[in-house]
């Protein structure tokens, strides 16, 4: 059964994690913010990019003046978060950005940036564009594997579960409201259905679940033995 877009946006409206760079319901946010957040966040766990994000807001409240800053200011404002390649392509991406007159709202546009890949591209098309787009995070696989019951081991799964997670967006419940339901995704598979021991009982998806309904979500997604 295709899953409930409506019950997933149910759920978040409820239960949907305050966190800094997200704007109230219905809000557009800033691209700038929603940018920043996404590339911090790709290697980094939410409570330890908080800071870091204030932060660079705090020295840098514009694409602007991140781009006018000199690359070696904002490694140092980096320092702490890991895989510098981000924060120099940060930078790079800012200048460009800055000097086209703003961030571009479509994702093709979007992947000739600097830093910004696959996921990347359709987080910020979605959540600060509106466009009606699934970015594929883990936890958005996580979810996927599992709905789908898809047992192929990751990495080889993960153009099965792009294509999968891309047909959770036929819904048009969920093209009507393409940031919010990118960030349920998100929550869900931060909070419910987590890694281990998933809150299955509580997941506003658990009817349509076929892991759930075969008792081997925990299972899932497989990995590849190394
Ligand atoms: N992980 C990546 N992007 C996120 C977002 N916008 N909200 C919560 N977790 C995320």
């Amino acid at each position: 059964m295709t899953p409930d877009a409506s019950a997933l946006l149910r759920w978040y409206d409820h239960h949907r994690r305050v966190l800094p760079w997200r704007s109230l319901s219905g809000h557009r946010p800033d691209p700038y913010a929603v940018w920043l957040s996404e590339i911090m966040l790709q290697q980094t766990t939410v409570k330890a990019v908080i800071a870091y994000y204030e932060r660079f807001l705090t020295h840098y409240p514009t694409v602007q003046e991140l781009a006018a800053a000199t690359l070696e200011d904002v490694l140092h404002l980096w320092a702490g978060l890991g895989y510098y390649a981000r924060a120099r392509n940060l930078h790079a991406c800012a200048k460009s950005v800055s000097e086209r007159g703003g961030f571009p709202d479509r994702v093709e546009e979007l992947l000739t940036l600097p830093g910004i890949g696959a996921y990347t591209a359709r987080a910020i098309a979605a959540i600060a564009f509106g466009r009606p787009v699934v970015p594929v995070d883990g936890n958005v696989e996580r979810v996927t594997a599992r709905l789908n019951a898809i047992e192929d081991p990751l990495p080889a799964s993960r153009p099965l579960l792009a294509r999968q997670a891309a047909l959770l967006n036929d819904d048009p419940i969920a093209q009507s409201r393409p940031s919010d339901f990118a960030q349920a995704l998100f929550d869900l598979g931060a909070t419910i259905c987590t890694p281990r021991s998933p809150a299955c009982l509580t997941c506003p998806w658990q009817t349509s679940c076929i892991a759930h309904a075969r008792g081997i979500a925990a299972q899932l997604p497989a990995k590849q033995p190394k």
